[in-house]
């Protein structure tokens, strides 16, 4: 049996680094500004750029639902349209059910994939951090989170 190995530091809420929860902060209050009318799952991710800026970002919701949008790409689509050119760094993700914060806000597949993308494109790793079950998890680029991703070569 073979095996895949995925690695990533886990803290306590009282120990997480300044710069993480920095960024963590900032995701809890773009979840403030969900639209989430349906799940009432709220979800605020934040970007953190190679000169220190956070772009921050909000799941919104629709009738039609599939034409919603999650937080984490919310944010990255803002941070790649409004600042060209600039590394992402890391990525924070919050959640909350109603006004309680959630256990668990790990990303999606698709934000995943949408990651894996922008890391290779930007040829820099993004750091992931969000909250499991009560803990903090980092990992240091988005490829640890998913394994045997989606690859296409397209024809020239
Ligand atoms: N959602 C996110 O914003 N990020 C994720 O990674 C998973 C799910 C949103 C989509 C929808 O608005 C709500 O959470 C429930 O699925």
């Amino acid at each position: 049996m073979d095996e895949y190995k995925i690695t990533y530091r886990s803290y306590e809420e009282e120990e997480l680094p300044e710069k993480y929860r920095r960024l963590v902060e900032a995701a809890r209050k773009a979840s403030e500004r969900s639209y989430a009318p349906y799940s009432r799952f709220r979800v605020g991710a934040a970007c953190l750029l190679r000169d220190g800026g956070i772009v921050q970002g909000c799941n919104q919701e629709s009738p039609v639902f599939p034409a919603g949008i999650c937080a984490e790409r919310n944010a990255l689509f803002t941070a790649c349209s409004g600042y060209v050119g600039q590394v992402i760094l890391a990525v924070a993700v919050w959640a909350a059910e109603g006004d309680t914060p959630a256990a668990n806000a790990s990303p999606c597949g698709i934000c995943r994939q949408t990651f894996l993308d922008t890391e290779e494109r930007q040829q820099a790793p993004i750091e992931v951090i969000f909250r499991w079950n009560g803990k903090y998890m980092v990992f240091a680029s988005a490829k640890e989170l998913l394994p045997f991703s989606f690859r296409f070569n397209f024809p020239k």
